[in-house]
């Protein structure tokens, strides 16, 4: 018998007003978004700016409130919080307490999820060596580099041993050598089973490390693709060419329905 893939994240439907900073204005920021994303899968939500991924990101996770639709993790309604310790979650901008070290950090996450001590103690060794943090980890985070906090971020994702992880942007701002450490710690993650869903415009890091794209622009899913479709298709000569095209064409229809609504 064939197992069936087991979806272990879904939108369907998912939709979001947000009052704009201008007159207060009732925006829609996330309109109608649907996917699914199977176990194992490393899902890459890409978009220009402002696009809505973090807002999505959000939703699924039950931080924010659908105005429509549903999102779900592991089967249950995001807004019941019901499989957080299943889920590892790398915010966009984390905040570290720069008087704890390392290691103090990880150890007060892993309370948070009410961990013994002795199993903290042990993912805590465990974790800063798979990103590479030993030497570091017991000096104040606020000496850390961006590149070590960014680790470090990852790690806190790690300590509760999740399923799934979510990632908003974990490459922006890093240099190459960064870039590369996280690039090698997500492939050991996804090698592991891990269920990965992040955020990025760091298109090669996407077309490297993802099984399946989506691409968000103004709050819409405008194409839901395996990478190697993309990529191997013969239409887009590589992600960045196919981001490209489908945001330009985007706001081409966006600027045609506007002049339509102003001339009726
Ligand atoms: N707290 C908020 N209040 C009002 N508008 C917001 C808020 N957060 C985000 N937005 C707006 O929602 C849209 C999508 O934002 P976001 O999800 O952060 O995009 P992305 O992560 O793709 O850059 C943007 O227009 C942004 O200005
Ligand atoms: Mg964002």
């Amino acid at each position: 018998m064939v197992d069936t893939p087991q979806v272990v994240i879904e939108a369907v439907n998912l939709t979001k007003d947000r009052l704009s900073s201008f007159l207060k204005k009732r925006t829609r920021v996330l309109d109608g978004l649907n996917l699914q994303v199977f176990a194992g899968q490393t899902y890459g939500l890409i978009g220009p700016n402002g696009a809505g991924k973090t807002t999505t990101v959000k939703l699924l996770l039950g931080l924010l409130r659908p105005d429509e639709g549903q999102a779900k993790v592991l089967g249950a309604a995001s807004s019941e919080r019901a499989n957080l310790a299943q889920i590892g979650f790398l915010p966009e901008n984390p905040y570290f307490y720069s008087h704890l070290t390392g290691r103090e950090f990880l150890t007060f996450v892993g309370k948070l999820f009410s961990l013994p001590d002795d199993l903290i103690k042990s993912r805590v060794k465990n974790l800063v060596e798979k990103v590479s943090l030993v030497d570091a980890c017991d000096k104040p985070t606020g000496k850390y580099s961006k590149g070590m906090l960014q680790r470090l971020g990852i790690a806190q994702a790690l300590i509760n041993d999740p399923q799934i992880l979510f990632l908003d942007e974990p490459m922006s701002g890093l240099d190459p050598l960064g870039r590369m450490d996280v690039r090698r710690i997500l492939h050991e993650l996804k090698s592991e089973g891990k269920t990965i869903f992040f955020n990025s415009h760091l298109l090669p890091d996407v077309g490297e490390l993802c099984d399946r794209v989506g691409l968000l622009v103004n709050g819409k899913m405008v194409a839901d693709s395996p990478v190697s479709d993309i990529t191997e298709g013969g239409n887009f000569k590589d992600l960045e060419d196919f981001f490209l095209e489908h945001v330009q064409a985007a706001m081409l229809n966006k600027q045609d329905s506007k002049s339509q609504s102003e001339l009726s």
